[in-house]
């Protein structure tokens, strides 16, 4: 897990990212005082109280859902005007990203990894960690508003109808200015994408092969080419490694990173917001993007056979590594990856669709 009393200026970019620029900066929180943050283990409901309360449902098929929308937006815009420093303000959620993903905390360990950074992409540890990064995200929006059975949506670009970006994130509080032109909709996302291919005078193809491109991966990524946890989940990062561990999983590359890279504006330095990790989380269709691939998670593992709290790896350095957040009542909670398994038991749910993809073996 990270030391927290090492948060540090760091870069915007780590080495083996494909942007043309980069930059100092510091997302660590204000310093509150001199004392010792309090700091609470996060508690697992007990299997019996965790029904699922709330349903996450695709962003796609929220855009009639008026009172969905105007609840959703009310939460973003409280969020949006609490003072900066606050750990439940926009500001402070997403710096969240910045910290954990561009290395802002050095590695807490016995064994000599003092000044590694602590750093969660292209690892075991990126999907544990974007769950609970949403989770509580979800359970603050929740509590800004009084309702406790608040879901995110998430965006369903594994589905033909939910390749665009959702129409419920380019109006009011959801909409972010820093987006490519090109990639609003209804352009489908290209799963495909990556920016370099701009400069090679691609074009992209009309939106229905586009679709079956996409699908075609999908079925690549979450079957075919990811059999096997390994290859599924990620390099496993070790306590005193980082850069030298870097393998995304199959879905972290893509539709993860395509993703973020196809939103972002590639007129911008560093293809903001989506398209860098520093200011990915500043867009709120970050959040949908992030409950999507919580989900390709729970399906995958369903497809291959782990069921409930059994976990994709029996490892202790896995199941022990932690991070830390502030929850809907603003104590800092310290989680493990052994809490992100099961995700029956924390509560949420996504509402099923179709799984075309399934259907798409190339
Ligand atoms: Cu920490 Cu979508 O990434």
């Amino acid at each position: 897990g990270p030391n927290l009393s090492t948060c540090h200026p760091t870069s915007s970019q780590n080495a083996d990212t494909p942007h043309r620029s980069s930059h100092e900066l510091n997302c660590c929180p204000a310093l509150p005082d001199s004392r010792e943050p309090i700091i609470k283990d996060f508690q697992l409901p007990s299997p019996s109280s965790a029904s699922p309360v709330r349903i996450r449902r695709p962003a796609h098929r929220l855009a009639l859902d008026k009172e969905y929308l105007t609840k959703y937006n009310k939460a973003v815009a409280i969020m949006k005007r609490l003072p900066p420093d606050h750990p439940h303000s926009w500001h402070r959620q997403s710096q969240i990203h910045c910290i954990y993903c561009n290395g802002a905390y050095n590695q807490a360990s016995a064994d000599g990894a003092a000044d590694v950074p602590f750093m969660v992409h292209g690892s075991w540890l990126f999907f544990p960690f974007h769950r609970f990064y949403v989770y509580f995200h979800e359970r603050i929006l929740g509590k800004l508003i009084g309702d406790d059975t608040f879901a995110l949506p998430y965006w369903n670009y594994d589905s033909p109808d939910g390749m665009p970006i959702p129409d419920i994130y380019m109006k009011g509080e959801l909409h972010d200015e820093k987006r490519a032109t090109r990639h609003l909709p209804p352009a489908p996302v290209a799963i495909d994408y990556t920016p370099d291919k701009l400069d090679t005078g691609y074009v992209e193809p009309p939106a229905a092969e586009q679709a079956a491109i996409n699908l075609a991966l999908l079925y690549q990524h979450m079957v075919s080419g990811a059999l096997k946890p390994e290859l599924f989940m990620g390099c496993k990062l070790r306590p005193g490694e980082d850069g030298a561990c870097f393998g995304p999983g199959t879905v972290e590359a893509a539709p993860h990173n395509s993703v973020h890279l196809w939103v972002g504006n590639t007129d911008l330095p560093e293809y903001e917001d989506m398209g860098t990790i520093y200011a990915a989380a500043r867009d709120p269709v970050f959040y949908a993007h992030h409950t999507n691939i919580d989900r390709l998670w729970a399906l995958w593992r369903r497809l291959h056979g782990y069921r409930g709290a059994r976990p994709e790896f029996d490892d202790p350095q896995w199941l022990d590594s932690h991070f830390y957040f502030y929850d809907e009542n603003a104590d800092l909670v310290r989680v493990g990856v052994r809490d992100a398994i099961d995700m029956d038991r924390l509560g949420y749910a996504y509402e099923e669709v179709d799984l075309p993809w399934l259907d798409a073996r190339p």
